[in-house]
């Protein structure tokens, strides 16, 4: 950003109702996406640091480093002082509607935690961190009263993040060390992806209005929610669940057949990237290690490469490689949360630690503390006679 005067991008009649596609908006410090090598964090291709403890990548997107051995400890410290959630957040949650979708619930859940105990000056790291140390007892009571596991598990945040999340859960049937394990690895992956996705563009353009965290997460969760942005990874297994066969042949015949019927092929392709999600390719990998027998698994991995190869006969298709979605799901049914209506509430537990960050940046950090100003872009008139 050395010369003020550069043009970055000429906007003509062509980009208006693209959704913003390719427009610099603003600057990102936590993350950046590149066509080819997919998300960075802070420098670091995810390939170097998907195995990072989950708080050691939350610590990198705050603080633009990954911390020593002693800030670790002391940042994980300082999230277990903030990890107490108010009975009264977990009392109103049980009253919700089962009928409610998770993301709903979440939405609800996030507002209620600012409704119980938001700073008193509007402190955005302030109430930034205490969301990131709470959620995971949100979520997990949101799972298990909407599931009928019982009543909410006592946290105990000193096991970790995620280990406490695990241990919140409760899952019937599952196994506590392959689910611990893929979810460290899955609240990494989900942590942020460049600035201009539309969860994190929603919160802080909410933000802008000197909106309070809280109420900003609400809102970017509610972009989250969309099946075209976070509740992806829900359909995605459910499609997924369709194809009904992990025989390479039969995967091709289903793939064209979708096709043929003009019918979506969920999981692939993106609006930036332009190969394989590395977040993807590294979920590929950790899947051969713990649920490499899974018939869920082997259709994934069948997808990876016939529906690849179908797709890129298509010279209209920019991007035929899978994405995140591709995969999530199938690891997080091998071991044990066969739900799919709750995959987007995983990717907001771990995305609203990704905003944090970012909304701090924008609110705190940028323009010498002086913050971005609030969103107000410019729309162009359309179909509107002049009545004056
Ligand atoms: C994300 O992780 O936010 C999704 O891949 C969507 C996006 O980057 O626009």
């Amino acid at each position: 950003m050395s010369d003020s005067n550069e043009v970055l991008f000429e906007i003509t009649q062509a980009h208006l109702n693209t959704g913003l596609r390719g427009f610099p908006v603003g600057t990102v410090r936590t993350s950046f996406v590149s066509p080819d090598k997919g998300l960075h964090y802070v420098g670091y291709p995810v390939s170097k640091v998907w195995n990072v403890d989950p708080e050691a990548a939350v610590y990198l997107l705050l603080n633009k480093e990954l911390p020593t051995d002693e800030q670790l400890v002391a940042f994980k410290a300082e999230l277990v002082s903030r990890a107490q959630v108010s009975p009264a957040v977990l009392n109103t949650l049980a009253q919700l509607p089962k009928e409610g979708h998770p993301m709903e619930w979440l939405i609800v859940g996030l507002n209620l935690l600012g409704m119980t105990g938001k700073s008193a000056n509007n402190d955005y790291l302030e109430d930034g961190m205490n969301v990131i140390a709470k959620l995971p007892t949100l979520v997990a009571a949101i799972f298990r009263l909407r599931e009928g596991w019982g009543a909410p598990i006592a946290s105990q945040p000193e096991l970790g993040l995620i280990e406490n999340f695990v241990n919140m859960l409760g899952v019937p049937d599952a196994d506590p060390e392959k689910l611990t394990k893929l979810l460290r690895v899955f609240y990494v992956l989900h942590l942020d992806h460049g600035g201009g996705n539309l969860s994190t563009f929603t919160g802080k353009s909410v933000a802008s209005g000197l909106a309070d965290m809280y109420a900003s997460l609400g809102a970017s969760m509610a972009g989250l929610y969309g099946p075209r942005h976070g509740r992806a990874n829900q359909d995605c297994l459910n499609f997924l669940r369709k194809v009904g066969t992990n025989n390479k042949d039969e995967v091709e015949a289903f793939v064209r057949n979708e096709l043929a019927n003009k019918r979506l092929i969920f999981g692939f392709g993106h609006a930036v990237l332009r190969s394989e999600d590395p977040r993807a390719t590294i979920q590929y990998k950790l899947g051969e290690e713990i649920c490499g027998d899974d018939p869920l698994y082997k259709t994934a991995i069948a997808m990876r490469e016939r529906a690849v190869k179908v797709l890129k006969e298509n010279p209209k298709v920019s991007n035929p490689y899978p994405n995140v979605d591709a995969i999530s799901g199938t690891l997080l049914q091998a071991v044990g949360l066969a739900n799919s209506d709750y995959y987007t509430v995983l990717f907001g537990l771990s995305r609203c630690s990704g905003i944090v960050a970012q909304i701090v940046d924008e609110r705190v950090n940028f323009r010498n503390g002086k913050g971005v100003a609030i969103y107000r872009c410019k729309y162009i008139t359309e179909n509107q006679p002049n009545r004056d």
